[in-house]
């Protein structure tokens, strides 16, 4: 990658583009040095009298479509005189421009981008003279010199130099990591109170680590809520338990995200046998559903069954773990985003895990516990506070854990016991 970048837009309003590129950090940019952005008029490509770059279609229809060979004329004569481009032609039919686009673009020090008006260009252009096609998004422009220039800025503030502060592009909505891109959290400044609407208190009270989970929360939640889709939400593993008390009822969804993550068993907690049902019926008797009255219950068939304890089982509050993992109230509503939070800083899915889902048994409400993946297996398990647990401890209790008359907090446990319900399912 060289210094500069250049921009070498096709168009028939070279005007409109140059003004464009002069104004903000891109003017900036380009008075720096770092970038150029060029605009050739196809129309200087012509060789007839009336210098038209158009023609009727073949075939018949509505509207007029560029021709070739202005267009090709246009980026040969640039390529001779300025160097060889990525060259890139902007329509409607095309792969959706997005910031994993910006990036693979930044790479490029001369990016060609081709804009059409009318019906677009003679197809031959984009089947046989360019390397790749952009979509700015689902909607029809008069032409792509918005989209080029809208390319123009995400790709350009990529490059070094381009931002005042570089980390702005690693914390931004759609920073790539783990399993999908984030939107970004709010922002708010000045004044703390504006017509009566609050700043968040949490964002005055100068506590990084509160902020930085806030904002964590914030970010995800908005995901989930807005841009599902930014997350891919894998199979986490064939190993993978999820408990649920007898408060949640099976939904569609539920069921939609036992089938996509491949959950072998269910575990209706703090419930009669009877509540079991439902849950069979969800999920047409795909899934192997265990009922325990409660997890005092769960631990004594665990010992029973596997004849010695079980190590390394611990349940966390809350507050253990805040800011370790974001938790939010979401997080027991939306169980793509409670699968999603198991992922590791590495992206993947704990081997073997049990979920157990409800109200949250502290007094917090709606909170959830998220155990980061595999740290739970190497006999760390995080303090507990009232009821911590030591690696000695069968089964980890909280306050109201035991009590199967309030249903217990979501929490991960990685038993390291793969495989262990599904067998008591079989002895049972
Ligand atoms: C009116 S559009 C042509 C639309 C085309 N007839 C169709 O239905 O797909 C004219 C030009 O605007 C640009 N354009 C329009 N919408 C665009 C979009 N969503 N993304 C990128 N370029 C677009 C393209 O360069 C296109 O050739």
């Amino acid at each position: 990658m060289g210094d500069l970048q250049c921009f070498e837009v096709f168009t028939l309003f070279p005007d409109a583009v140059e003004s464009f590129a002069r104004t903000g950090l891109l003017g900036k940019a380009l008075d720096r040095g770092l970038v150029e952005v060029r605009a050739t008029n196809f129309r200087d490509f012509t060789t007839d009298k009336h210098r038209s770059v158009d023609d009727t279609p073949f075939g018949g229809g509505a509207g007029m479509v560029i021709k070739p060979e202005p267009v090709v004329r246009a980026i040969e004569h640039v390529q001779r005189e300025r160097g060889p481009m990525h060259r890139v032609l902007l329509t409607p039919s095309a792969p959706r421009f997005d910031q994993r686009a910006a990036e693979a673009l930044a790479e490029h020090d001369r990016i060609a981008l081709l804009c059409g008006r009318y019906e677009g260009i003679d197809d031959r252009v984009r089947e046989h003279f360019v390397d790749a096609c952009y979509s700015l998004g689902d909607f029809i422009l008069n032409g792509g010199e918005v989209a080029a220039l809208a390319i123009i800025e995400a790709v350009s503030r990529l490059r070094e130099g381009v931002l005042g502060n570089p980390e702005s592009t690693q914390t931004e909505s759609f920073a790539a990591g783990p399993g999908g891109a984030y939107l970004e959290h709010p922002q708010y400044t000045r004044p703390k109170v504006f017509r009566g609407h609050e700043v968040p208190p949490v964002l005055l009270g100068g506590n990084h680590q509160a902020i930085a989970a806030w904002r964590r929360d914030q970010a995800r939640a908005r995901t989930f809520a807005l841009r599902r889709d930014l997350r891919e939400v894998e199979p986490l593993s064939a190993e993978l338990h999820v408990a649920v008390p007898a408060s949640v009822e099976p939904s569609a969804e539920w069921v939609e995200v036992l089938r996509r993550h491949d959950v072998m068993a269910l575990v209706v907690l703090g419930t009669d046998p009877a509540a079991v049902m439902p849950w069979v019926q969800a999920t047409g008797g795909r899934i192997k559903v265990v009922g325990f009255p409660s997890l005092a219950q769960l631990r004594r068939r665990l010992r029973q069954r596997h004849g010695r304890k079980p190590a390394s089982i611990a349940l966390a509050r809350p507050a253990d773990l805040a800011g370790d993992r974001p938790a939010g109230p979401q997080a027991l509503t939306d169980p793509a985003l409670l699968l999603d939070a198991l992922r590791g800083p590495d992206g993947e899915g704990p081997r073997s895990a049990i979920i157990i889902a409800g109200l949250d048994p502290w007094g917090v409400d709606a909170e959830a516990v998220y155990a980061p993946a595999g740290s739970w297996t190497d006999g760390h398990a995080p303090s507990a506070g009232k009821g911590a647990q030591t690696q000695d401890q069968t089964l980890a209790t909280g306050p109201g854990i035991e009590d199967s008359s309030r249903p217990p907090a979501l929490m991960v446990v990685d038993l390291g016991l793969a495989g262990l319900l599904t067998r008591l399912e079989n002895d049972g």
